[in-house]
């Protein structure tokens, strides 16, 4: 078992580079299910999740030839249709499948994904949303058993709630349905507008990208003539790098990041006293006299995302004041809590809103564990401050989503050591 030791009081100089998103990668690579051709990707992010997603396409059937950072799928040699539990318990993205598979083939079998930390995350409006288009669907042993032996059909489907992946699987089903799909209160991440981008440069003709309402064209089971793409840059790790800077009040940058990506996250620094420069896809975060305590209520895009939740409660624990973070997407996005106040942080939870004192300096280095992939970076942040030795357990989570992290800490000047327990 690994865990990482984080020596206290490091602070960053310099810069780190960004890498691909790994949320728009992820539908991405499913996409390539509904691919006639053979195209290349770059700019993949090389994290867990995306060896996951690529073993599932190619137990499908997917031929394709990785490298760290590019590749080239070809999904037209899919020939199964059952992405089995071994490796949908391992990661609920690959309820990504669902949509194309259905759409393509008019049957496939997809293990139902478990629950997870933060939440239970039913998949519930994905399903009804099929059946809207002409879908069967039956749960059995586990899976979703989902039959359209004529095609699905495209249909007028209202989402219950803003559903980032539900959005992703439905536009990805319309994009080959017979007939047209309107698609309404559909997410408007970052990460949903490339996967419109891609399926429309691939002939779909889908209107109303980049809002909440899309008109999509289905081609009627015509695969798509998919071109070459590189995958946008990853917000959350670039927002997460950028409370590295925040924590430790020290001025660093990041490079290859879009900054139009994360308005709602920099606005918030400012709120906290720090100066954000912009230049092209660089982006300074500059040290404050004092830093501000935050209020924060986690929305859908492009409102505060709730993936920045636990960092900028590891930030608000160095804040001159009282911050109050209200978590509305998850019902239990708050494991880190329980391991921060074990640093020695002071905070609350009642519901979904966490009031978090200030504890400048205040921090204990300690033994925990990380809980899911956000909470966990957010424990480094708080090692970075406290004011002895940290430990991390369970940091598979960290693997899953971001990458390199050992090395991009340390072209921060920031050394956090990988270590295995003994056997014995
Ligand atoms: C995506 O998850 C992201 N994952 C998550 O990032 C992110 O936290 C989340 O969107 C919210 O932004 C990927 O893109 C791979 P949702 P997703 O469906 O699509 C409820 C990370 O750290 N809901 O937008 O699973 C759900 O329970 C991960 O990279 C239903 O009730 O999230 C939640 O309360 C963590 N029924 C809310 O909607 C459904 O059928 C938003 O979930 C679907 C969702």
């Amino acid at each position: 078992m690994q865990y990482l030791e984080i020596e206290p009081d490091q602070k960053p100089k310099g810069a780190v580079r960004i890498s691909g998103a790994k949320n728009a990668a992820l539908p991405l690579l499913a996409s390539t299910i509904l691919s006639k051709n053979s195209i290349d990707i770059k700019n993949l992010p090389d994290v867990t999740d995306i060896n996951t997603m690529l073993k599932l396409l190619g137990m499908l059937g997917a031929k394709y030839d990785k490298h760290t950072h590019h590749m080239s799928i070809d999904g037209s040699t899919i020939d199964s249709t059952k992405a089995t539990y071994d490796i949908v318990k391992t990661m609920r993205a690959s309820i990504l499948t669902l949509g194309p598979l259905l759409a393509r083939f008019g049957h496939c079998e997809v293990s139902l994904p478990g629950g997870c930390a933060i939440g239970s995350r039913p998949v519930d409006i994905h399903l009804s949303a099929l059946e809207q288009m002409g879908a069967e669907i039956t749960i059995q042993d586990g899976y979703i058993l989902a039959t359209a032996t004529d095609g699905l059909k495209g249909a007028t489907i209202i989402f219950d709630k803003i559903t980032v992946t539900g959005s992703e699987n439905i536009i990805m089903a319309s994009s080959l349905a017979y007939g047209t799909s309107t698609l309404i209160n559909v997410a408007k991440e970052p990460e949903v507008v490339q996967l419109c981008e891609v399926l429309s440069d691939a002939g779909v003709d889908i209107q109303g990208i980049g809002t909440d309402t899309l008109t999509i064209v289905g081609t009627g089971q015509t695969l798509l003539d998919m071109k070459d793409f590189a995958v946008i840059p990853d917000r959350i790790e670039a927002g997460t790098y950028l409370c590295v800077g925040a924590i430790t009040n020290t001025r660093m940058s990041i490079t290859h990041a879009n900054s139009t990506h994360l308005e709602a996250v920099l606005r918030k620094f400012g709120e906290m006293g720090f100066g954000i420069e912009i230049e092209d896809d660089t982006i300074t975060i500059h040290p404050t006299k004092l830093i501000l305590p935050v209020h924060i209520t986690t929305t859908e895009y492009p409102g505060f995302p709730t993936d920045m939740q636990a960092q900028f409660m590891a930030v608000a624990t160095q804040s001159d004041g009282t911050s109050v973070i209200d978590e509305r997407l998850f019902e239990n996005r708050y494991m880190h809590v329980a391991e921060l106040n074990r640093m020695g942080a002071n905070i609350k939870v009642n519901g979904s809103v966490a009031t978090i004192e200030n504890a400048p300096h205040s921090l204990t280095g300690t033994k925990v564990m990380a809980t899911d992939l956000r909470a966990s970076s957010c424990l480094i942040l708080c090692a970075l401050m406290a004011n002895s030795t940290t430990t991390i357990d369970r940091i598979y989570h960290l693997d899953r989503g971001y990458e390199n992290l050992e090395q991009k800490f340390r072209d921060l000047n920031i050394e956090i050591k990988r270590k295995r327990y003994d056997k014995n």
